[in-house]
């Protein structure tokens, strides 16, 4: 099962593929993770990639495919993976294709009033990357992960002005690969709209009848 998450920014894939990658037992692949870890632990990515993330643009495909290409090598994606966040542009896609055998696209639709909404409650565990929203998935106490009891912080691309900039860069730049994968008969809609339990209910249906 090698999975592509697509779909607007805060659309809820990071928070389906978490829960289908356990189901599944498939690892969950966030180029959006990826690059956060670079830039905690200041590396040489890190440093190359920090304000091009925090201002929602996109990170040159040379460099995003060349850490996909590399992390796909590792023994846990032979089985099947999520990609979450790859591709997001049709020169990442036509390179996947090159180095991967894509079996299914779910394309996560959500209208962009949702999408800001969702985006302005986020919240993340500063030590286990946990995401809840302030309204629809709220932490038992205010500002401190369920799980691990680390603190929770807005990321810095969840500004206003970020998250309507990523709105554009996502119309411009990774809208096109819905009719990319849907010509190659790859592509399922999601309705994101329903609570996380029924999105994610929705997901594992579908991945169970293929
Ligand atoms: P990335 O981290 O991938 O950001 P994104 O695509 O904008 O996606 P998000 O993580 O914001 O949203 P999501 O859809 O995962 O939603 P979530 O589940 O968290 O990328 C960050 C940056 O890295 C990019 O801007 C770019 O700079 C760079 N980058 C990454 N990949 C790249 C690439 N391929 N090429 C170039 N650059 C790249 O949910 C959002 C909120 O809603 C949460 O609070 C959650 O609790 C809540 N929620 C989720 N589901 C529901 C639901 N069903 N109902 C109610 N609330 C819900």
């Amino acid at each position: 099962m090698n999975l592509v998450f697509l779909g607007p920014p805060g659309a809820g894939k990071g928070t389906a593929a978490e829960q289908v990658a356990k189901e599944f037992k498939i690892p969950h692949i966030s180029t959006g993770d990826l690059f956060r870890a670079a830039i905690k632990n200041r590396t040489e990515l890190g440093n190359q990639v920090k304000e091009i993330t925090e201002k929602g643009d996109l990170v040159p495909d040379s460099l995003t495919i060349e850490i996909v290409k590399e992390r796909l090598k590792i023994a846990d994606a032979t089985g099947g993976y999520i990609l979450d966040g790859f591709p997001r542009t049709i020169p990442q896609a036509e390179a996947l294709s090159g180095f991967s055998n894509v079996t299914r696209v779910l394309n996560f639709v959500l209208d962009d009033a949702e999408v800001v909404e969702r985006l302005s409650g986020r919240r993340v565990c500063r030590s286990c990357g946990r995401g809840y929203h302030v309204r629809f998935m709220p932490p038992k106490k205010e500002g401190v992960c369920d799980v691990c009891g680390g603190e929770l912080y807005t990321r810095k691309d969840d500004s206003v002005e970020s998250i309507h900039n990523r709105l554009e860069v996502y119309c411009e730049q990774t809208e096109p690969l819905i009719s990319f994968y849907r010509s190659r008969d790859l592509l399922t809609d999601i309705d994101a709209k329903p609570s996380a339990a029924e999105v994610f209910e929705a997901v594992r249906k579908l991945l169970e009848d293929r």
